[in-house]
């Protein structure tokens, strides 16, 4: 039978007779419990929401390759990197952080760039960010950080006084934040932003020797932004402007495309390094760790069905290949739980095989076993248990990554640079942004805090004026905020700025 006279059944096969009109006692009577079909029909639609991510639960995806361009297999073993001209496929998804999975794509937001790569030694998946830093450095901040982007728990609106207490009460924050509300906090398509790990990740090479690196994905369609007003206006007006322009190139052939740069220190640089590497609210300088070309990522192919493909996918930065690891940067530990754990509960114990998630060139191969919708074979009559005598799979010492030195008595401890907080975010506002730029940040700011409470005005205007002068005095005249109590909030240390702006 031709496509298009394909019978329409039931979820198991069977042909239905009627789709128009229930099975009813009488032409005027009750529907009847043997009406199977409607029973299947409107109990499937009754589940057909899963739990919506509980961030980055609005996004858009593409599937695409990525190709080496440049020689660094002295860096890193792993296979998919191993030599120029070799190509991946790779799956792409586009996010939001706070909104909910209706929410408009022109929020001021980072966005998430989460990659999967189907290597031939399984999947690797980089969870990514537009931006090079992030608001916290420490995983057991992160459910309060983003509680305060969420809605307030009493009128379930949007909340600035939550989403600044937070942020000026965190003053590590001071650098995303100016990430944040400069231009590129609303990237004008999805196209037209950079990738960055953000994080400190580890890569290692045959011979054992490791490396501290860093991912930024440049894109090769430029940087273009919104200002706050055309934000403003996209986002009631083409809430899914991100998600249509992705989609359309792509239709299109307008093939999108970044350039992976990478930076890379030897742990002898990173001990004299003037910045802790694992801090990710810093960046490396270009000027001191200057990045190299790697590769290409190119999207090329739309997903066919969005559920199936982007609602399910599920990245963990966690899922690495050899020659890559993650390193002891403290949020990264955390993350690599968290993505594990929250993919259980939202898409079950077996995730790994809804297709868009499986490693397609290199299957799974342990003895994990059963659980809900556990839809292959489950290791079919092969052993069960490890170690075994029936030639079941084996452990491979070649894939353990080389030993890190670690010391020191467990305990709670506090960033060693805390006092450096406000040197870099200063130092993107001073030589970085033009004059445009620095107009545009302070007006963003300036329309967002405005709708806190005075106290939290002045708390977070002092953090501006922490990393620079004039970032600080040109926000708290915006306000309208007496810039002396500002500049004297500036001088105290953060505990005795908390408990001068205290309720
Ligand atoms: P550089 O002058 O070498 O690099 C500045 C970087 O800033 C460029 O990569 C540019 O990206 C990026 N940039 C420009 N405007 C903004 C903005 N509004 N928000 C975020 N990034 C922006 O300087 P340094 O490496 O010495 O770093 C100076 C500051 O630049 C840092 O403190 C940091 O805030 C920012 N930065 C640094 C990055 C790094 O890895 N070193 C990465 C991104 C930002 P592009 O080339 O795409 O225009
Ligand atoms: C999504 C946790 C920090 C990038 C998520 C999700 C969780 C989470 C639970 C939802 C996953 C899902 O349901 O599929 C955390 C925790 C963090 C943290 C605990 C702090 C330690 C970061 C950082 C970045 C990042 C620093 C970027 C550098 C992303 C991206 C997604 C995501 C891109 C969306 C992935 C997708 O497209 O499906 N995060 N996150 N996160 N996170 Fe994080």
């Amino acid at each position: 039978m031709s496509e298009k006279k394909r019978p329409l059944t039931t979820a198991f096969g069977q042909p239905v007779g009627d789709d128009q009109h229930s099975l009813t006692a009488g032409p005027r009577g009750p529907i009847l419990m043997q009406d199977y079909h409607v029973l299947e029909k409107l109990g499937h639609f009754d589940r057909e929401r899963i739990p919506e991510r509980v961030v980055h639960a609005k996004g858009a995806g593409a599937y695409g390759y990525f190709e080496v361009t440049a020689d660094v297999s002295q860096y890193t073993k792993a296979k998919f990197l191993s030599e120029v001209g070799k190509k991946t496929d790779v799956f792409a998804r586009f996010s939001t952080v706070g909104g909910e999975r209706g929410s408009a794509d022109a929020a001021r937001d980072p966005r998430g760039f989460a990659l999967k790569f189907y290597t031939e030694e399984g999947n690797y998946d980089m969870v990514g960010n537009n931006t090079p830093v992030f608001f916290i450095r420490d995983v057991i901040k992160f459910p309060d950080f983003i509680h305060t982007q969420k809605r307030n728990p009493a009128t379930n609106l949007p909340d600035p006084d939550m989403f600044w207490d937070f942020l000026s009460l965190t003053p590590e924050s001071a650098h995303q934040v100016t990430v944040l509300f400069s231009d590129r906090g609303t990237p004008a398509t999805y196209r037209n932003m950079n990738g960055y790990s953000s994080h400190t990740y580890k890569w290692y090479n045959a011979a054992g020797d490791y490396f501290w690196v860093q991912y930024h994905f440049k894109t090769d369609q430029g940087i273009k932004n919104l200002t706050r007003q055309e934000s403003e206006m996209l986002k009631g007006k083409d809430p899914d402007h991100a998600t249509r322009d992705l989609h359309n190139a792509i239709a299109q052939g307008d093939y999108p495309s970044w350039t992976l740069e990478m930076q890379i220190l030897t742990p002898e640089q990173a001990k004299d390094f003037k910045w802790d590497i694992l801090d990710i609210t810093k960046v490396w300088p270009h000027g001191e760790v200057p990045p190299i070309k790697v590769g290409k990522l190119v999207l090329n192919r739309n997903p066919v069905n969005y559920f199936a493909e982007v609602e399910q996918a599920a990245f963990c930065p966690g899922n690495l290949v050899p020659g890559i690891a993650i390193s002891p940067d403290k949020m990264l530990q955390g993350r690599v739980f968290s993505y594990h754990d929250t993919h259980i509960h939202r898409l079950g114990p077996n995730y790994h095989l809804i297709p868009v998630n499986q490693a397609k060139h290199h299957p799974e191969n342990n003895y994990q076993r059963d659980g809900f919708m556990r839809v292959d074979d489950g290791g079919g009559s092969g052993p069960n248990y490890y170690p075994n005598s029936f030639g079941g799979p084996a452990p491979d010492p070649a894939a353990q990554e080389p030993a890190i030195p670690l010391e020191g008595d467990g305990d709670h401890y506090e960033y060693a640079f805390d006092n450096d907080d406000f040197v870099q975010p200063g130092n993107l506002y001073r030589n970085v942004m033009t004059d445009e730029a620095r107009e545009h940040l302070v007006g963003n700011i300036v329309d967002h805090l405005g709708g806190a409470a005075k106290r939290i005005q002045e708390r977070q205007a002092a953090v501006f004026f922490k990393c620079d002068a004039d970032y600080g005095t040109k926000v708290a005249q915006g306000l309208g905020l007496d810039v002396n109590r500002v500049k004297e909030l500036a001088a105290m240390s953060n505990e005795q700025r908390a408990a001068a702006t205290a309720k």
